[in-house]
């Protein structure tokens, strides 16, 4: 939810921050801005444009800017309507001053009506344009009462220059007013901070949404994210909560909201920045949709032993009997994510035996869930920002829960609180439509699932075995079943894209792909999409049905789970409800089952596997699906309107 990229050194500083902008558009997109300094210029030269980078690139190309030293924001508007007006970076009442902010600022009414009685004079709907006010009021009152103590001092001969600006040049530097002015702000901020009084350098701080730093040979990058600056180095800083950087041509300083000075601490980042590239594919989703073979992989990889099947999972910073004493398993997530909760659910259950609840992060703490200190907390989120479940996981610890995270993204804001983090192995995932994060949280969960039950013993050697192999055959699997597929679910996509509503259905494991299916389509086609569980269509969904009504059902089984054959016969009893009604059925299931084939007009097929994993190569289809339909309606796949890939607001 909107990206900041920053650049000090020698080399033209638009080039930079566009192209790390264009990196980091999939945090929001709704307008586009950036500062630039220019030496010998009293203000900061600005350029702003609603709408996507585009069109900046075009006021850019226009109006060019040249300087060395910037800050760029992309935005995804909460206060205030998408308007060039409204974009980022927004400036102070002597221009002086600009700021770009991700986050909220909860008081800013407050801080508003303060500054306007103050005489500042605002030109936004926004909350941020309040935070270059008040910094500006900060400089001018230390100035002003410099100036008052050194009247009575030496009457008649002020210390600052009365002909610059608006008739006072500031007595603190910049990262003083920044370190006063934060301190009156409430709610979550990840900011950069120029002033042309102040050339070459910018000031970062962070309290809540994510903040990175760059360090170059001689030159400094800031942003809200890796991507947006890995081209340039590899030496990356994480920003943490409550803290402060200031970036100059001599290099970085970090201090806390109060000066003190803390070390600087570079992580050399291994990824590839091409991980963060579409790579030939049209698509960022795309692309993500073909590398969850590869993400699967990765998230097993070192915690799983084929030898003695056991899982490997130190990283969650539990102590066994923590596991073996919890009474059950707390799980909070949105979105996508709580779709993979939903489907851990099931696998928790059924493989440790420990009663598991899954909540919307963002109900969960107006349910008022009653404190159990053995009941475990576990946050699902691929980012690890999401304003929601960092806010479960408050209230989680608040009522005595340790908390585990499962999280995508290294040191991510949900990982500082939890006792520990299963990583998801996923790589940078760029489309606002969650594909191979999904498929590896889903094996994070198996993997936890596997684990925690050997803790309590509920399962023999053998039996973990078998599940830590049928596992590792799943990449395979999905790699051999995207090139048989693809060419189906595309062509399925031609005769579907028109269809105005869909239903997904499902039973047991299979609901939460449906649900994931209905969401992947509505988020990136725009068309009306509902994930139901099959049998609950008699209550009520039936009504819904008629020959336009296109009805995706996981129709999947595992030939050698009873429980499986009996879910499958159940669900083959709704599809027939709904063909019976002449709704026109897509069947996902297992090679070599016939008897779907004869009842429905289409089957994708998808490779057999245990009944738990069947989730991970079933939402492959509904994902090729979604994508495909997008791609025909011409939709914005990778950027669909009014989203933003992380979502750092309640
Ligand atoms: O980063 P998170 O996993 O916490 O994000 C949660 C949701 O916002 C996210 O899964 C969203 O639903 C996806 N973009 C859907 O594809």
């Amino acid at each position: 939810m909107c990206g900041i990229v920053g650049y000090v050194g020698s080399k033209e500083v638009v080039p930079v921050i566009l192209e790390g902008l264009r990196r980091l558009e999939y945090r929001g997109y709704d307008s586009a801005g950036i500062a630039v300094g220019t030496e010998g210029q009293a203000t900061l030269s600005v350029r702003r444009a609603p709408g996507k980078l585009r069109n900046i690139e075009q006021v850019l190309r226009d109006h060019p800017l040249h300087g060395t030293y910037g800050i760029g924001h992309t935005r995804w508007a909460t206060h205030g309507r998408p308007t060039e007006e409204n974009a980022h970076p927004h400036r102070d009442c002597t221009g002086r001053i600009v700021v770009v902010h991700n986050g909220i600022v909860e008081n800013y009414l407050e801080l508003k009506r303060e500054l306007t009685a103050q005489g500042h004079v605002f030109v936004t709907e926004t909350d941020t344009e309040i935070i270059a006010h008040l910094i500006e009021q900060i400089q001018k009152e230390s100035s002003l009462q410099k100036e008052s103590s050194a009247h009575s001092e030496t009457a008649g001969a002020p210390s600052f220059d009365r002909s610059v600006g608006q008739g006072w040049v500031p007595t603190i530097p910049l990262e003083a007013a920044v370190r006063q002015a934060v301190k009156r702000l409430t709610g979550a901020f990840a900011l950069g901070v120029l002033s042309s009084l102040e050339p070459d350098k910018i000031i970062a701080a962070r309290f809540g949404p994510p903040v990175v730093l760059g360090i170059g040979e001689g030159e400094y990058f800031v942003a809200s994210d890796v991507p947006g600056i890995l081209h340039h180095t590899r030496n990356i800083v994480f920003l943490n909560d409550g803290e402060m950087a200031i970036l100059t041509l001599g290099g970085v300083q970090i201090t806390d909201f109060e000066g003190k000075s803390l070390p600087v601490k570079p992580q050399r980042i291994l990824w590839d920045p091409i991980q963060a590239e579409k790579g030939g594919y049209k698509h960022f989703m795309l692309k993500e949709i073909w590398e969850q073979p590869r993400a699967i992989r990765d998230t097993t990889l070192g915690r799983i032993s084929l030898d003695s099947g056991q899982v490997f999972l130190a990283e969650m910073g539990l102590k066994p009997e923590d596991l073996a004493q919890a009474t059950s398993i707390n799980i909070a997530a949105c979105g996508t994510s709580w779709h993979a909760a939903l489907a851990g659910k099931y696998i928790i259950e059924r493989l440790a035996r420990l009663p598991v609840e899954v909540d919307y992060a963002s109900e969960y703490r107006y349910r008022g869930p009653i404190a159990d200190p053995n009941a475990l907390g576990l946050l699902i989120t691929q980012s690890g920002e999401t304003a929601d479940t960092l806010a479960a996981q408050r209230e989680m610890i608040a009522l005595g829960s340790k908390t585990v995270a499962i999280c995508n993204v290294v040191g991510a804001m949900i990982t500082r609180d939890a006792s520990g983090t299963i990583y998801t192995h996923a790589g940078p995932e760029i489309g606002v439509a969650s594909t191979k994060a999904f498929t590896s949280q889903i094996t994070a969960l198996f993997l936890f699932a596997l684990h925690l039950a050997q803790v309590r013993g509920q399962l023999t050697t053998a039996e973990s075995m078998a599940l830590v192999e049928e596992l590792s055959r799943i990449p395979t699997k999905i790699e051999e079943m995207l090139k048989r597929i693809s060419a189906q679910c595309e062509e399925l996509a031609r005769s579907f894209s028109h269809a105005r509503d869909f239903l997904y259905l499902g039973r047991g494991i299979h609901f939460p792909i449906a649900l994931e299916g209905a969401l992947k389509l509505k988020e990136i086609s725009y068309i009306h999409a509902e994930g139901y569980p099959a049998g609950e269509m008699k209550h009520g969904p039936n009504a819904l049905i008629d020959e336009t009504l296109p009805v995706v059902v996981l129709a999947t089984q595992d030939h050698t789970d009873s429980g499986s054959r009996l879910r499958y016969e159940k669900t083959l009893s709704n599809v027939q409800e709904v063909t019976a009604r002449s709704g026109r059925v897509i069947a996902i299931a297992v090679e070599g089952q016939e008897d779907i084939a004869q009842l429905v007009e289409h089957v994708i097929s998808i490779p057999k596997a245990p009944e738990l994993l069947l989730p991970l190569l079933e939402i492959v289809p509904l994902q090729l699906l979604a994508y495909h339909i997008a791609v025909r309606r011409g939709c914005d796949v990778d950027q669909p309107r009014n989203l933003a890939k992380s979502v750092t607001v309640e």
